[in-house]
């Protein structure tokens, strides 16, 4: 099969198109004929080798990259049930060992792979698992948002950020979406945003002041840094702000707010539930750009360029 590998951690040149063996599957695996990737923001820190070291695990080359795809099953475990040939799935794994999605197929547990819901195209399912699934981690699991809530999304026209602020729309809560960029402001405003500002050019405090007096209840942050502390202090006292590790500099929290950093959770249960809020729609995943597989190394620096949403690889 043709997949983009490693044969030592660097930078984006390391990465090369490579023809290597389809992957066997285990009795509770399923081979997906990969037909697009998700590019994570984080897959250049798997890239240089930051994973494995943080992991504690031990790389074996050539390292496919790629936590999350989309596409047809080709063959299933003897132990699966919920799955056919032929199936239209998205699934993802961090780290697979068997190898990941920026290749033609993939072998990982049934357990991690799920039907398409909503209308979404192969491209759209590719790059949602991750994102999608530590969106509602930090909403529900963290947060625990409730209905008519007022929630500040910071980060809002990213890859978190858009899906996020769908969720809590389908949720019940009401938004205060601060995005990047004006494109970013038109972006969270189709996605049903209640309010949405430019953290990069809105006086962000003024537009939160007027949207919620008396402070936000709760904010999920998914970018760091002077600005973001600065908006944070719009959170009312006794409110909630949660963000996935990852996120640089770490938020500060203003005084009598509490503050959690988490991991997004990969559980049957919570794709379970994400495919039903999807179902539920209205929900869009925003793909930004697609690249073919073989300019994989261009997708990753356009990671570093202004984008909103999501960046996919199509997989032929
Ligand atoms: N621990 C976990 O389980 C987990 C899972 C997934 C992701 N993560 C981490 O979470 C972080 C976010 O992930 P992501 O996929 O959402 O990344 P992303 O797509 O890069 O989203 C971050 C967004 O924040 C925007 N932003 C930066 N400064 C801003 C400002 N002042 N005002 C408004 N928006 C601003 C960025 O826009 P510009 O690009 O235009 O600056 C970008 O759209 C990453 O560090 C990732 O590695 C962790």
């Amino acid at each position: 099969m043709r997949a983009v590998a490693l044969d030592k951690f660097g930078g984006p040149e390391a990465m090369k198109l490579q023809d290597l063996p389809v992957p066997k599957i285990e009795a509770n695996e399923v081979l997906i004929r990969v037909e697009a990737a998700g590019v994570g923001a984080w897959d250049p820190y798997e890239r240089e080798g930051r994973f494995v070291e943080i992991m504690g695990t031990k790389p074996s080359f050539p390292y496919v990259l790629g936590t999350d795809g989309a596409g047809t099953i080709a063959a299933v475990g003897k132990e699966v049930k919920d799955f056919k040939e032929g199936d239209r799935v998205y699934a993802g794994e961090l780290a697979n060992p068997k190898g990941g999605f920026y290749a033609q197929y993939v072998a990982l547990k049934a357990d991690n792979v799920s039907l398409i819901p909503g209308d979404l195209t192969i491209e759209q399912a590719a790059v949602l698992p991750t994102d999608g699934l530590t969106a509602l981690t930090g909403l529900e699991k963290v947060l625990g948002l409730k209905s008519g809530e007022k929630l500040m999304v910071y980060g809002a026209s990213g890859g978190i950020g858009h899906l996020a602020l769908q969720l809590a729309k389908l949720i019940g809560a009401k938004v205060f979406a601060i995005a990047s960029g004006e494109d970013g402001v038109q972006l969270v405003e189709k996605l049903g945003a209640d309010r949405a500002v430019d953290g990069k050019g809105d006086d962000v405090l003024i537009a939160a002041k007027e949207f919620a007096p008396k402070g936000l209840d709760a904010a999920l942050v998914t970018a760091g840094g002077e600005p973001t502390d600065e908006a944070l202090s719009a959170i009312r006292k006794g409110g909630r702000i949660a963000y996935p590790h990852g996120v640089m500099p770490e938020p500060t929290v203003p005084e009598g707010v509490a503050i959690e950093a988490y991991d997004g959770e990969f559980s049957p249960a919570l794709v379970k539930r994400l495919n039903t809020l999807i179902d539920s729609g209205p929900f869009e995943v925003h793909v930004d750009r697609t690249f073919p597989l073989d300019e994989a190394s261009k997708a990753h620096q356009a990671l570093d360029q202004h984008h909103l949403g999501k960046i996919a690889l199509r997989i032929e």
